[in-house]
């Protein structure tokens, strides 16, 4: 086999330009590799922070149309806390206020909405909510007295 290569000047050259394009190749994927990572990372980024933009839409209708009559339009507070505080917001966690907006808070005025617990909501639009709480946290003004906005008992 390596006799027929050696004496085929033919076939020897054809198999020296296999070889360089199969370097070529490799060399080829070792610079692709990280570029096409570098580039897919910023995709995955973008399309994350889209989806959050889409998720924080869709809590800011669900806000309005379910808590703003109690918390006020833009989470001030009326006879409910305001939920727009850097206070509360700093010391709550998603998962917390997910948990208080699906159970409620019994013996308050403050109603269940996960239809699990006889609420109008589903799982994912309780995640919007707390998605759309979330996006007043960079500019959520001080407001240590949250649970008593205007004078609530
Ligand atoms: C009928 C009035 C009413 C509506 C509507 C209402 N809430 Fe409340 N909510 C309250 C009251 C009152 C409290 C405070 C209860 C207590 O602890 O005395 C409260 C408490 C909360 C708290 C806890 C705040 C804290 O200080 O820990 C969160 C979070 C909250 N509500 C979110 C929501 C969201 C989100 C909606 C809409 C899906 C909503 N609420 C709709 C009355 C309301």
């Amino acid at each position: 086999m390596s006799d027929i290569i050696h004496e085929d000047p033919a076939l020897r050259r054809s198999l020296g330009r296999w070889q360089s394009a199969g370097v070529g190749v490799l060399l080829l994927l070792v610079v692709a590799f990280p570029l096409y990572k570098a580039v897919e990372s910023t995709r995955r980024a973008d399309a994350l922070a889209s989806e959050e933009r889409a998720l924080v839409a869709s809590g800011r209708q669900l806000w309005s149309l379910n808590c703003a009559s109690c918390h006020g339009a833009s989470g001030q507070g009326i006879d409910a806390p305001a939920l727009n505080s850097r206070q509360f917001l700093g010391s709550v966690e998603d998962e917390q206020m997910h948990g208080i907006i699906a159970g409620g808070i019994p013996g308050t005025e403050m109603p269940a909405w996960w239809n699990e617990y006889g609420g109008p909501l589903t799982d994912q639009q309780i995640q919007a909510i707390v998605a759309y709480i979330r996006s007043w946290q960079k500019t959520a003004p001080d407001r240590p007295d949250w649970r008593n906005p205007s004078g609530m008992g």
